[in-house]
């Protein structure tokens, strides 16, 4: 047996801390008030919030299909003119994902049956490529998701069809300037909630609205993980950002009103009131000092 050593029991303060930050304790949780807990950072943010963390062999893995995913959103942006139906799009964005050695996680994803989304104009997001011919002065949503050795990347971006109208023009603006705002939260000690309420003062200060019922996710191991990052919030709420996070940030904004309904085929989500929906999306890693796109446009 061994003594109790009481000395034992208490952290240095510039012991390294408990919590696994990597930081001295007194410029962690000894800062930040807070009890540190020994268990590591990666076990706690699996067991509270499942949330797996990303090793750096994790990370590249997702940045090579990242690399991918543009490369294929760029595929889709040369073909875009007027006159061409989105399942061709979707014909060229599947064989193109394959001859990569990749696969497109859309298809056959919880039924659906194409390989991307393509949402034109008033439809929100899911849009299921078809026949629907692009004409001049659509805008229209291309949404990339590939699976290269096992790693997800997700991204999309909103192009114009031809000449665009200045409706087009102002809600592809705010939409691709709401997820500058957002990706800018991120950094350690931030958290969720500062993400989503970055992207709301914005789009709101702009008279557009965030669609409500779908939200940014944890990637890299699987299509959808945990965390949901919602583009609306209170600065502070939920999770707090730690380096190894990767996730997406894809708000969509509307023109007109927030609400939206899905059509009969269960997938085509659009705006009620029949305004402009735009979106951008990227997939993000926290890292020690803000964060890094995994699939970097802009
Ligand atoms: N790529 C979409 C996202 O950003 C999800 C599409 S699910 C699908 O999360 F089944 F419609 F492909
Ligand atoms: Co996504
Ligand atoms: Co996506």
């Amino acid at each position: 047996m061994m003594y109790l050593d009481k000395k034992k029991l208490k952290i240095g303060r510039n012991d390294p801390c408990l919590c696994g930050s990597g930081r001295k304790y007194k410029k962690c949780c000894l800062l930040k008030g807070k009890q540190p807990e020994s268990q590591s950072v990666e076990a706690q943010y699996f067991s509270k919030y499942k949330i797996r963390l990303k090793k750096a062999e994790d990370i590249e893995a997702i940045r090579k299909a990242g690399r991918l995913v543009l490369e294929t959103l760029d595929l889709a942006e040369s073909a875009i003119r007027p006159g061409i139906a989105t399942g061709e799009l979707d014909t060229l964005i599947h064989k193109f994902t394959l001859a990569r050695g990749a696969t497109p996680a859309p298809l056959n994803y919880r039924g659906f049956p194409k390989s991307c989304c393509i949402s034109v104009n008033e439809v929100i997001c899911h849009g299921i490529p078809g026949e629907r011919i692009l004409k001049d002065g659509d805008i229209v949503n291309v949404d990339v998701t590939s699976v290269l050795d096992g790693y997800f990347a997700d991204a999309n971006k909103t192009f114009f069809v031809g000449t665009p109208s200045a409706d087009a023009r102002k809600i592809v603006s705010v939409a691709r300037e709401s997820l500058r705002v957002g990706m800018n939260a991120v950094r350690p000690g931030n958290t969720i909630g500062d993400i989503g309420w970055a992207i709301q003062k914005y789009a709101e200060s702009e008279r557009c609205s965030i669609v409500r019922e779908f939200v940014g996710h944890g990637v890299g191991f699987a299509f959808h993980e945990a965390p949901q990052v919602p583009h609306y919030g209170s600065r502070g709420d939920g999770v707090a950002l730690t380096p190894g996070m990767v996730f997406t940030i894809e708000p969509m904004i509307n023109l007109g009103k927030k609400d939206l309904k899905v059509l009969k085929d269960k997938w085509t989500a659009v705006t009620r009131d029949s305004s402009l929906s735009a979106q951008f999306e990227q997939t993000v890693l926290v890292t020690e000092t803000g964060f890094e796109s995994m699939t970097p446009y802009d």
